[in-house]
């Protein structure tokens, strides 16, 4: 695509207790993190380590509230469903209306986001492309979702979203998901090769697998840190995301 992709939301409110049915609050707060997010636009974009900010990349993707439905009906870009289930795993029973959950609307047209009670610890998962259309989309923890309302430290700052979203347009973990090891890669040149994922918020320069004197790119979403750590990606997975928007999602820009 040319300029800037725009991509229509669904987000899938599925609720157990009343706090989980999250505020249209909530919600705008979220789809605000991803513009930002997306665009490099984010207020702490400054967090990223001087020798690293050569590779801090505009993903030029925007996002919004759907506001037609699939029936060309006008809409919220919002479902609210009350379900008898008190949490959800990575099973996909979130994404049926059969077992609990609301069946997604055409994901070649809209980016479907689940919001509901996660167990396990659980932030959230993402589909990468290529996989069933029935499943296809994200499910976001509602505590893990947007920055008011429900939204808890240190998760509370939206990057779960923008974490699997990147998975979503066919990005891997920065360290490879080989463990700690060093032979794992995430198909991206220009990030240094890293052992296993950080956590919390590491001090920089943070060394592993020989990657001095910089260090891994613990600042990179794709990472595992606390959200107020993640804050870029770099021009290599933009790259591969707008590829992915390009050829296996190609209907989703409208
Ligand atoms: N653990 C999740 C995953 O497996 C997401 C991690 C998101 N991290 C964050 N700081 N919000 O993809
Ligand atoms: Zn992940």
């Amino acid at each position: 695509f040319a300029g800037v992709a725009r991509i229509p939301v669904v987000v899938h409110v599925v609720w157990n207790t009343a706090a989980q049915n999250i505020s249209q609050a909530q919600i705008d707060s979220q789809i605000e993190v991803l513009n930002h997010d997306f665009r490099a636009t984010n207020s702490d974009i400054g967090f990223v380590p001087a020798p690293y900010t050569g590779l801090v990349a505009d993903a030029r993707i925007e996002f919004s509230l759907a506001t037609e439905d699939p029936d060309g009906n006008p809409t919220t870009g919002v479902t609210r469903t009350q379900t008898s289930q008190a949490s959800f795993g990575t099973d996909d029973k979130v994404k049926k209306t059969a077992t609990g959950g609301i069946d997604a609307w055409n994901p070649d047209k809209y980016l479907n986001l689940w919001v509901c009670q996660l167990g396990g610890g659980l932030l959230g998962y993402a589909q990468f492309p290529g996989g069933p259309a029935e499943t296809d989309g994200v499910v976001i923890l509602h505590s893990g979702f947007g920055t008011t309302g429900t939204a808890a430290a240190p998760f509370d700052l939206g990057r779960t979203a923008t974490h699997e979203i990147g998975h979503y347009l066919n990005l891997f973990h920065i360290w490879g998901d080989d463990g700690t090891g060093c032979s794992g890669s995430d198909e991206v040149a220009d990030t240094p090769n890293q052992g296993g994922p950080n956590f919390g918020v590491p001090t920089f320069p943070k060394l592993s697998c020989s990657n001095g004197p910089n260090g891994d790119l613990f600042v990179n979403y794709m990472d595992y840190t606390d959200d107020r750590g993640m804050v870029m990606f770099t021009n290599d997975q933009v790259a591969r995301m707008e590829a992915c928007l390009d050829t296996a999602r190609p209907d989703l820009n409208q």
